[in-house]
């Protein structure tokens, strides 16, 4: 493993593979009375969020904790940073305070890039403007891995608001590392600009991807990074591109539905789906926590042989 994690390409297939195996070992701590590992003992993670969050940013507390790690949450609002300082002054003051890890979301796309460039710790990537979010990746693929047994030869569509998403783009590298077939669907508006050279498919007719899907992963319409109109009315998008109860059962019987998180519950999935039993959204919750934990132990220098003989 690389000493940062900035993006789902930084993954070899081992990599990922050691990720996921290591997520899947420490998930069984979830199932003890005391959740918790000496493991990252007198080592310090700093929770860097300029931007907001609910589940990432939890997330990561909850999974450095449990590995007895000292958690330092950081948002930008009531700090210094809403004085005008930089992101450079801000880091450079938490490295100084000791931090081993700095887990950045930023709206600016490549700050976690620059922040690793600065500071001695490893940074790890939780999102970054519409960029990339690689530990959202490695959960997703954690949990298609639980519910379906591989990841290899699936056929994963990824629909919705493709341009302004990180989850899209890190899962289709991280997707396509791990050998799965990947189709994005979603209006012409809404594909980012180069699209055709991303290790995926395209289609704009999710009724016609739907009958050959193991996975369709539903994205967030991202109204706050919207500066113009992207499609003609929110009932026109969900009529087209949402996911409701006649969707879902054109899909073959194992299928599964994801979400990573806030929902528009209506806009891209009616709550019927969001609710069914295809649906893998709160496991996505928990499996992020065994994940998170597994990228922040590989980071700072654990490997797989002590979490199976019990030495962590
Ligand atoms: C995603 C994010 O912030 O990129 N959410 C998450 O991390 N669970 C997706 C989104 O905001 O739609």
């Amino acid at each position: 493993m690389n000493r940062h994690l900035l993006s789902a390409a930084d993954l070899s297939r081992d990599d990922a593979v050691l990720v996921l195996d290591t997520a899947e070992e420490l998930a069984h701590l979830a199932d003890r009375p005391i959740k918790k590992l000496p493991t990252l003992r007198g080592r310090t993670v700093v929770n860097l969020f300029f931007e907001d969050s609910t589940r990432t940013r939890t997330s990561f507390e909850v999974a450095a904790k449990r590995l007895s790690a000292d958690v330092i949450n950081f948002s930008a609002k009531g700090s210094s940073v809403s004085k005008g300082e930089s992101l450079k002054d801000t880091a450079l003051t938490l490295e100084a305070m000791g931090a081993d890890a700095v887990v950045v979301r930023h709206s600016a796309s490549g700050a976690p890039h620059r922040l690793a460039h600065w500071i001695r710790g490893s940074v790890v990537n939780a999102g970054d403007g519409t960029h990339e979010h690689p530990t959202q990746a490695l959960l997703d693929a954690f949990t298609m891995r639980q519910r379906l047994g591989r990841v290899e030869g699936l056929h994963v569509a990824v629909v919705g608001d493709v341009l302004h998403s990180r989850v899209a783009r890190s899962n289709v590298l991280l997707l396509h590392t791990l050998g799965a077939d990947v189709t994005l669907v979603a209006p012409p508006t809404l594909l980012p600009v180069g699209v055709e050279t991303w290790p995926c498919n395209v289609s704009f007719d999710l009724d016609a991807v739907l009958p050959k899907s193991d996975v369709v992963m539903m994205l967030r319409v991202q109204r706050e990074r919207m500066y113009g109109g992207f499609f003609p009315t929110t009932r026109e998008y969900a009529r087209r591109y949402g996911v409701d109860g006649r969707r879902m059962a054109l899909l073959p019987d194992d299928a599964i539905v994801m979400h990573p998180g806030p929902m528009n519950r209506g806009v891209e999935i009616a709550a019927e789906v969001a609710d069914s039993v295809r649906s893998t959204i709160v496991e996505q919750v928990a499996n992020g926590v065994s994940v998170r934990m597994a990228v922040l132990y590989l980071l700072l220098g654990g490997a797989l042989t002590d979490v199976n003989e019990g030495a962590v």
